[in-house]
């Protein structure tokens, strides 16, 4: 790799350990509500069986694109006022220059619909401040402030999902990059500041305080929840111990929500110390992680709109994003794939491309994804990996045996009842054998095209267990 996407891997990686440390476990997954673990597991559903979903960065990030005065910035995404230390005051004239005429909420929906995805979650304001909705709370949003005419694009992609049969997530951040380099004012800022860190010592500040930040933060939190009652609230920004977001604070927070939305499912990062999911960035772990969980990561390097993001040294292949999905799913989690939509309002035809190619193999594959428990067994096999569900384990197939030889079962207590490919209409039997205890498949035919082909395994009610 150069030197770029290096830099954004490490600024990635420090992030990706930031939150791994600073995460509380979600262990004991009960909000602070009267709920009953059972009423918990219900209303989590829909949720665990989706195990697919479209993260969307969108903001007046993607106007500059990475780049500033000319320059391309180090993590230039929707970090580009940190990164490029972009002054307040120039900062708020990129929204007069964002009018995204070819938004169309419908189109994007449809995109996840056909990759197979069955939730959305949208930026409703990141950490440079700017709000991407109507907000009573602050002017600085993109009715108030921006040439942008068209439909409240959270109320446009809540219905297109409604129609489209997706449910609808907000991602919100009570961070500011407004008041200070890392968010909420601490020792770091002042020193980072005395080391000629500048954007928020120029340009007016547009808060008295840490406090006024908390203020907004409370009052669009609750104005999201009551005008969009959405399925799932996506916290981030509070990693830094919080700063001045306290556990009070975010308690406050969900107690709104749960008022206007009493279903949502809300992540971790609010930072209440208990959460209905834990989210993991930028790295799976190689072992099932405690608790209810999210992977996200993006589509290329960036989250917030780059046109380097779609460079191939950049973005990996369809087939990689299809894998991301298996493991996810054979680990027992959801995965959010993040796209960041041009300041127009369209996907790159590179995403749309990607989403294509992603959803053709959701379409024939789905079975082994959508509700199915992560691998049953202890190791997941050299060859691919496992999912299942009661009666049935799914061997999803990466690396296929050479021509002739059989495909090793992981250890089952007795003989699977039948075997199969998953996208054969007419399930003719794969044979099974037996050699020194061990059970084989049999593949027939050639080595299939398509990649991460799927055997289904008819386990009867026996479920796949070592032995
Ligand atoms: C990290 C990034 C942030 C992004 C988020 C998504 O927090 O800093 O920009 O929105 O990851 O998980």
């Amino acid at each position: 790799m150069k030197y770029l996407p290096r830099a954004l891997v490490g600024l990635a990686l420090l992030f990706a350990t930031l939150f791994t440390i600073t995460s509380p476990a979600a262990d004991a997954p009960i909000p602070a509500t009267s709920e009953t673990l059972a009423q918990h597991d219900t209303r989590l559903q829909w949720w665990r069986e989706a195990r697919f979903g479209l993260f969307i960065h969108w903001g007046v990030y993607s106007v500059p694109a990475g780049q500033w005065q000319g320059k391309p910035i180090w993590g230039g995404g929707e970090w580009i006022m940190n990164c490029g230390q972009i002054p307040v005051a120039d900062y708020q004239q990129l929204p007069a220059q964002f009018n995204p005429v070819k938004f169309n909420a419908d189109d994007w929906v449809k995109a996840a619909r056909d990759a197979g995805m069955k939730y959305i979650v949208i930026t409703a304001k990141h950490h440079d401040g700017f709000a991407m909705y109507p907000s009573k709370a602050s002017k600085y949003n993109l009715m108030d402030w921006s040439q942008y005419r068209g439909p409240d694009p959270l109320a446009a992609l809540k219905a297109a999902c409604k129609k489209h049969g997706l449910l609808f997530g907000i991602y919100y951040s009570p961070l500011e990059f407004r008041i200070s380099p890392n968010g909420f004012g601490r020792k770091e800022d002042a020193e980072a500041i005395a080391n000629g860190f500048r954007y928020s010592s120029l340009g007016p500040k547009p808060y008295a305080s840490n406090a006024d930040v908390v203020k907004l933060a409370q009052a669009q939190i609750k104005e999201l929840a009551e005008a969009y009652q959405p399925d799932i609230f996506w916290f981030d920004g509070t990693w830094d111990q919080m700063g001045n977001w306290t556990e009070d604070d975010a308690r406050q927070a969900e107690r709104a929500i749960r008022t206007a939305a009493p279903n949502c499912v809300i992540n971790n990062r609010l930072g209440t110390g208990h959460a209905d999911f834990n989210t993991i960035e930028g790295k799976l772990p190689a072992h099932p992680p405690a608790g209810v969980w999210e992977y996200c990561w993006n589509l290329g390097v960036f989250w917030g709109y780059n046109p380097r993001n779609y460079e191939l040294k950049n973005v990996n292949t369809p087939e990689h994003y299809i894998e991301t999905l298996v493991k996810t799913a054979s680990l027992g989690g959801n995965y959010l794939l993040n796209v960041g939509p041009d300041p127009t309002g369209k996907f790159h035809p590179l995403a749309v491309d990607y989403l294509t190619k992603i959803g053709q193999w959701t379409r024939a594959n789905g079975e082994c994804i959508y509700g199915t428990s992560g691998n049953p067994l202890p190791e997941k096999p050299d060859w691919g990996y496992l999912t299942c569900r009661p009666g049935k384990v799914y061997l999803i197939v990466k690396d296929w045996p050479a021509e002739g030889k059989p495909l090793p079962l992981p250890a089952l207590k007795s003989q699977p009842v039948r075997a199969y490919f998953l996208t054969d209409a007419e399930k003719i039997p794969l044979k099974v054998i037996k050699q020194e205890n061990a059970w084989f498949v049999m593949p027939t035919g050639n080595k299939p095209e398509q990649p991460f082909t799927v055997i289904t395994l008819e386990t009867g009610d026996l479920q796949a267990a070592a032995n």
